[in-house]
């Protein structure tokens, strides 16, 4: 298999370093915004190519991992799938234009490129998955962040919300996972991975909450249908690299790309 992974930030340079230890993996791309940090990514790796656009090896790649952000997902999304290769998505709020996701999901389709979805930061995607085979009553996700992981958030500072001055926990937003990961670009991705399989962007209810005594990620799911209740706490360490991300959301990437490799689904 050869994979192209776009983006090799804190997720990217990670899972590179997974995939070069995989036999299957004969080939990595990486492709970055800024070449230097594909290039100190490469560093080390035995099968790493680094190169200057999808475009160039596309037509090599087995699989496009995007690991970069909401912006280059919607650049590459159409491009890729198009061409009949399969993509990785971790920037999933990128999806949340029901217009733009249609047609990427129809062009996926239509060329039988596959669209793969990592569970990220979050556990309990199989438990809305399953109940999502019946009638689901609420989906609700709170996630509770410190002061490092939204930092530089454009919505916070138009509200004249300084991160670093909330002395304790605070409700900072509360709302649909639509408004969410358009808002929190960056933070709240799992809002929409679990929309996409549950209740959609709409009537998923999200609430983010500022901690200033946390050092975890922490995304408490909660989930009622027919199938009876769920709740499930994950409280995640961020990466060192990068606050805003979850080292499970890391995890997750190599663990998919392992299932890929495999071709073995347990707990599918
Ligand atoms: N699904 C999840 O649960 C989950 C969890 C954490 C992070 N994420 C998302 O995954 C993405 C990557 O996260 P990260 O922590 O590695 O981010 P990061 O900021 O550490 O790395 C992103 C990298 O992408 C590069 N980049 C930016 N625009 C690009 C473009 N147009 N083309 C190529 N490269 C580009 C940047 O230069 C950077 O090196 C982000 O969108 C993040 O929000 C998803």
């Amino acid at each position: 298999m050869r994979i192209m992974i776009v983006g090799c930030g804190s997720i990217g340079s990670k899972l590179a370093q997974a995939a070069d230890k995989i036999p299957e993996v004969k080939r990595i791309y990486l492709m970055d915004l800024h070449k230097e940090i594909a290039e100190r990514t490469a560093v080390g790796l035995d099968k790493a190519v680094v190169i200057d656009s999808v475009e160039e090896e596309l037509y090599h790649s087995d699989l496009v991992v995007e690991s970069a952000t909401q912006e280059a997902a919607k650049e590459i999304l159409v491009t890729v799938v198009s061409r009949g290769v399969d993509i990785m998505i971790m920037s999933v709020g990128s999806l949340v234009d029901e217009e733009f996701r249609n047609v990427v999901f129809e062009k996926a389709k239509a060329s039988c490129a596959n669209i793969y979805i990592p569970t990220g930061a979050l556990c309990g995607a199989d438990g809305l998955r399953s109940a999502s085979a019946d009638e689901i009553d609420s989906v609700e996700l709170i996630t509770t962040k410190g002061p490092k992981s939204l930092a530089d958030v454009k919505y916070l500072i138009d509200k004249g919300i300084d991160v670093n001055k909330i002395t304790e926990r605070t409700v900072i937003f509360s709302g649909t996972a639509g408004e969410a990961v358009r808002i929190f670009p960056k933070n709240v991705n799992v809002a929409a991975t679990v929309s996409l399989l549950g209740l959609g962007f709409d009537a998923t209810k999200v609430t983010v909450v500022l901690d200033p005594g946390i050092k975890s990620n922490s995304h408490e799911l909660r989930v009622k249908g027919r199938f009876g209740e769920m709740e499930c706490h994950t409280h995640n360490v961020p990466e060192p690299d990068n606050p805003k991300t979850s080292h499970l959301a890391t995890l997750s990437a190599i663990a998919a790309l392992k299932r890929l490799v495999k071709g073995e689904w347990i707990g599918i």
